[in-house]
């Protein structure tokens, strides 16, 4: 007899489609025993700052290892509340604060409880490649709004309103974006944020790049956010945050959600039912994170972004490669499209000659294609060597 499995979660199972071809491929190449340059990972190549690690090591001697509240910690949900407060300055409490495993499974969380079959969720494309899997898994229609490379990949107003239909039922912001580290300005937000408002669409922020903006502070949603931690508000708003990039925690796995006191509760309901609390130890460790400074988190910031200006100045110095200098975030988006269309295929063209591993743009939306995406999570050196080979690849590719 033929497996029976959830309609819904079958639907989603092809929606990645060939989006990780190229990384599938290198993953297997050093399988086989040969030498990839990764410049595809997001992940931080820094350790977990020693205060945090140790604070983690001390929770687990004195047998901080049982079940935690499933809305979190208090001290951690206070400590993250008062943080929001002193940035935003958006009244905000305990009440309003929910821990989860991670940004990713708050965004899962998150549409679960405001989506449904018939609703479109919209997202400013480019987007990190979760985003559509989040969005289906509700049940409601995945709606890219195209945010050109002219615009500097950021969702335009006029663009936004040209797709919202009386369907509209979230919006999905990334600022500083993955793939693009586009990140608003304080005036565009604003304008974004007010426009979904006058419509009843909810806007989700996810900011787990907010501690990675190179040139000028970053723009919380939440500084728009309204209502007070104690009154059932009008507000349709809820921030996504993270240890994981801020604190390079991302095997830790703790994360948060800032919202309405409502949708905290409706979250609860969720977190029960799945997740049923995050780790003691973690937790404790997070409020160590969140409350006390720590200098590597500088050094590290300081790092990324001489990268940064590694990287980009680099690219812009290959013959037909352009690239923007990216104001936040982990990547930067080299601009191949002088070269081909054809990202993907430029991509594995690059890793099977090369043995350099990036992500093609198409893996993003169809407005990114004829990009690739390089992160910044590499030292200086691998950087270095794997532009060389890009630059003796494009030449040849050229011919
Ligand atoms: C834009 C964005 N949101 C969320 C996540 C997931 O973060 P976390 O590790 O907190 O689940 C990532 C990870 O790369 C990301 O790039």
């Amino acid at each position: 007899m033929t497996k029976r499995f959830n309609d819904r979660t079958q639907s989603i199972a092809t929606i990645s489609g060939n989006a990780w071809l190229v990384q599938d491929r290198a993953t297997a190449m050093v399988e086989a025993g040969e030498d990839i340059l990764f410049l595809s990972i997001g992940d931080p190549d820094f350790e977990t700052p020693a205060a945090i690690t140790e604070a983690a090591c001390r929770a687990l001697r004195s047998g901080r290892t049982h079940y935690a509240p499933v809305p979190g910690e208090s001290d951690l949900r206070d400590a993250i509340a008062h943080q929001a407060q002193t940035q935003s300055g958006t009244q905000t409490g305990r009440e309003n604060v929910t821990i989860f495993t991670g940004a990713q499974p708050a965004l899962f969380a998150i549409m679960q409880i405001l989506a449904q079959q018939g609703d479109e969720i919209l997202v400013p494309e480019p987007y990190y490649a979760t985003y559509p899997v989040v969005a289906l898994a509700s049940g409601a229609h995945f709606k890219p709004v195209a945010c050109l490379p002219e615009d500097g990949f950021l969702l335009q107003l006029s663009a936004l309103k040209a797709a919202v239909t009386p369907n509209t039922r979230v919006l999905l912001l990334n600022s500083p974006g993955n793939p693009t580290g586009a990140a608003f300005k304080r005036k565009e937000l604003q304008a974004i944020i007010e426009f979904c408002q006058s419509k009843d669409i909810w806007v989700v922020s996810d900011e787990v790049y907010a501690s990675l903006c190179y040139d000028e502070p970053h723009i919380s949603a939440w500084e728009f956010a309204t209502h007070t931690s104690n009154t059932l508000e009008n507000d349709r708003l809820i921030v996504v945050n993270s240890l994981s990039k801020s604190h390079a925690m991302t095997g830790w796995r703790i994360g948060w959600t800032l919202a309405p006191v409502d949708v905290a509760e409706k979250l609860l309901t969720l977190c029960e039912g799945s997740q049923f609390g995050c780790p003691q130890f973690v937790q404790d460790a997070a409020v160590v994170a969140i409350a006390e400074n720590h200098p590597e988190l500088l050094i590290m910031k300081q790092e990324y972004r001489a990268r940064r200006d590694f990287v980009v100045n680099a690219l812009n110095n290959i013959p037909n490669i352009k690239c923007t200098t990216p104001v936040g975030g982990m990547f930067v988006m080299a601009d191949i499209r002088q070269l081909t269309s054809d990202c993907a295929g430029f991509a594995m063209a690059l890793l099977e000659q090369q043995k350099v591993a990036t992500i093609p743009g198409s893996s993003f939306g169809a407005t990114a294609k004829g990009h690739l995406r390089i992160t910044l999570a590499q030292s200086q050196v691998v950087l270095s060597e794997a532009l060389s080979r890009i630059a003796v690849f494009s030449q040849h590719f050229n011919k």
